[in-house]
């Protein structure tokens, strides 16, 4: 499938999905989110982890397209936040691990996408923020609630409230991203990443994934009865029987696509 705003690659079980609207610093129109969810959803089913970045040296994602929404009107406003939140709410709980490579400009619409997205590695000149209370509205693809989960509410509140741009070490500091990297090597990191992701069971990661996610929301002993039951379905499955017959015949696993 070819897309207009997007490039897909994908090599050796590791999806790359590269945002590409350089004239709008690869902002988030409406046709980018259809494409986004097509491509997410018809990824190779032997697919173990996908990057996602943005096209050129200056930007990740410069947010959602502000011409797109200036003459929007509160219907219209809320439909597009519904929209913007399906799809990234697709990428928080596809059964596949991503990884965001931050190599630049992160703000808003961008950032909230980063904050679905299992990893988030950032490029030495990367600066995030969610600028939106600056154009009069507020962040409306889950960025309020995931930023506050991220990084603490008080933190989230005055990174809301003033609109700050945060530089890339002050995000590691805050534990918005995970590690920063030399803009050269950040798509070269990333694909390390997931390469040693892929190697993995891909039954365990995508349970590991959906475990960690879930156990977040919810009491301890409840999230801990959820890796109960994970644990006990993974004993049920052929990746199981290989990645344990494998260690005591010392020998790489072979798990299956599915
Ligand atoms: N939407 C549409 N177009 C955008 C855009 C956006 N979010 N961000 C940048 N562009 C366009 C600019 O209009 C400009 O186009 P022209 O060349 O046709 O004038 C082009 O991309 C290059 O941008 P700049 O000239 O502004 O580049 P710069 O280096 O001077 O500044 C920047 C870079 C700081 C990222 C600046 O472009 C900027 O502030 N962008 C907007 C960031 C923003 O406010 N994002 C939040 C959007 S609201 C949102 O995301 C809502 C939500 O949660 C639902």
């Amino acid at each position: 499938m070819s897309y207009e705003n997007l490039r897909l690659d994908v090599s050796e079980g590791v999806a790359t999905l590269t945002l590409d609207r350089p004239k709008a610093l690869n902002a988030l129109n409406s046709a980018t989110f259809h494409e986004l969810e097509a491509a997410l959803t018809s990824l190779p089913d032997d697919t173990r982890a996908l990057i996602l970045t943005g096209a050129g040296e200056k930007a990740f994602v410069a947010g959602a397209d502000i011409a797109e929404m200036a003459d929007y009107g509160s219907e219209q406003g809320r439909a597009f936040s519904a929209l913007g939140q399906r799809v990234m709410a697709l990428f928080e709980a596809s059964h596949i691990p991503t990884i965001a490579a931050v190599n630049g400009f992160a703000l808003g619409g961008g950032l909230e996408l980063a904050l679905c997205c299992d990893l988030i590695y950032a490029s030495e000149n990367a600066q995030l923020g969610l600028p939106e209370v600056g154009l009069g509205v507020i962040p409306g693809f889950g960025g309020t609630q995931r930023l506050t989960r991220a990084v603490g509410a008080q933190r989230a509140r005055e990174l809301v409230f003033t609109a700050r741009r945060v530089k890339a070490e002050e995000a590691k500091a805050i534990g918005l991203v995970l590690d920063v990297v030399p803009a050269g090597e950040l798509l070269a990191h990333c694909r390390k990443v997931a390469q040693s992701i892929a190697k993995a069971g891909p039954l365990a990661i995508s349970q590991a994934k959906r475990v960690m996610r879930q156990g977040a929301d919810v009491e301890l002993t409840v999230a801990n009865m959820i890796e109960q039951q994970a644990f006990g379905a993974l004993f049920g499955t052929e990746d199981k029987r290989e990645g344990m017959q494998a260690f005591l015949e010392k020998r790489p696993p072979a798990y299956k696509a599915r």
